[in-house]
């Protein structure tokens, strides 16, 4: 495939754009990366289709778009790459179908099939996802996104006055709490505390988008039932189908989303029976959105 003829074809519904005429088992150039990062910041979801590439090409054509974050759980990653992430029903080391009440896959099962935004329980958010489809089930399994940058432009100007300084607090352990999962080891629970997150966040090309999703534990100094209302209220908005696209995975499908303006989620399909496995990379921020740090109101008293 010619790497010149590379171009980006906006969708016609909701958002995104497909690239067309790149081939990603070859090395990227300064030219064919400038035309991916731009339609990568102007859509929000980018797709390229009918890809074949290994993980040691998902890792260099990644870090094109900065340092890639580690995944620590070496039962998650793909064989020999920390910074890539297996997203699958597929046990690494049996090659089969994880047993439906495997508690690890339950509850990342949980996690990623709620609405969320990447790493926003860490103080750094990240940046970028870029997931590689290598095996997908026959029916179902899409991952729907919804550009909460559109969805903040749409709001009434009294609701964006209302919002507009708010802060919140995520913390992975809510995900566990409202999916009535046990709480994590102590050391892993300390590792990842809460985190203060801007209800709104500015981004670098001056534009606005709300930062959502399942992490998200309580709006800091309001009323906890005003708060869910608030969360739920604008999550509604945000996912109305204007906002939204919804992939149907094919194999050789890459998919990369901006975490600044998108929040994600996966879609049911029989994973009792099944294949489905994706490989993540996940291209790090660079700094926390809020200076101050989130202090329990246990360690105040
Ligand atoms: C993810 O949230 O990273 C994965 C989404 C999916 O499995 O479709």
């Amino acid at each position: 495939m010619s790497q010149v003829q590379a171009q980006a074809r906006p969708f016609s519904t909701g958002f995104g754009a497909e690239i067309v005429g790149l081939d990603l088992s070859q090395p990227l150039n300064e030219k064919t990366f400038g035309l991916w990062n731009e339609a990568f910041e102007e859509h929000g979801v980018v797709v390229l289709r009918g890809q074949t590439c290994t993980d040691e090409q998902q890792v260099a054509f990644s870090r094109w778009f900065g340092p890639l974050e580690d995944f620590p759980d070496p039962k998650d990653q793909a064989h020999g790459f920390k910074t890539v992430l297996r997203v699958s029903n597929v046990e690494k080391h049996t090659d089969r179908i994880k047993p439906i009440d495997d508690a690890g896959h339950k509850s990342f099962w949980l996690g990623t099939s709620d609405w969320h935004t990447d790493s926003s329980y860490r103080p750094v958010l990240s940046k970028a996802s870029l997931l590689f489809s290598r095996e997908i089930p026959k029916a179902g399994g899409d991952t729907m996104f919804a550009h909460t940058g559109k969805a903040y432009d749409a709001l009434p100007p009294a609701k964006k006055a209302e919002i507009d300084d708010i802060v919140v607090i995520h913390d992975f352990e809510e995900t566990r709490r409202r999916n009535n999962l046990p709480s994590r080891p102590e050391a892993v629970r300390k590792a990842t505390p809460p985190v203060r997150q801007p209800l709104v966040r500015r981004l670098e090309n001056g534009r606005k988008a709300l930062l959502l999703g399942s992490h998200i534990a309580y709006v800091e100094g309001m009323d906890p039932e005003k708060s869910k209302v608030l969360i739920a209220e604008l999550t509604a908005f945000a996912i109305q189908p204007q906002f939204t696209y919804r992939h149907q995975w094919r194999l050789g499908d890459l998919v990369m989303w901006d975490n600044r303006c998108t929040m994600h989620r996966a879609m049911e399909y029989d994973m009792q029976n099944e294949r489905r496995l994706l490989h993540r990379t996940t291209v790090a921020g660079d700094k926390a959105l809020l200076a101050q740090p989130f202090v329990s109101q246990a360690s105040v008293a």
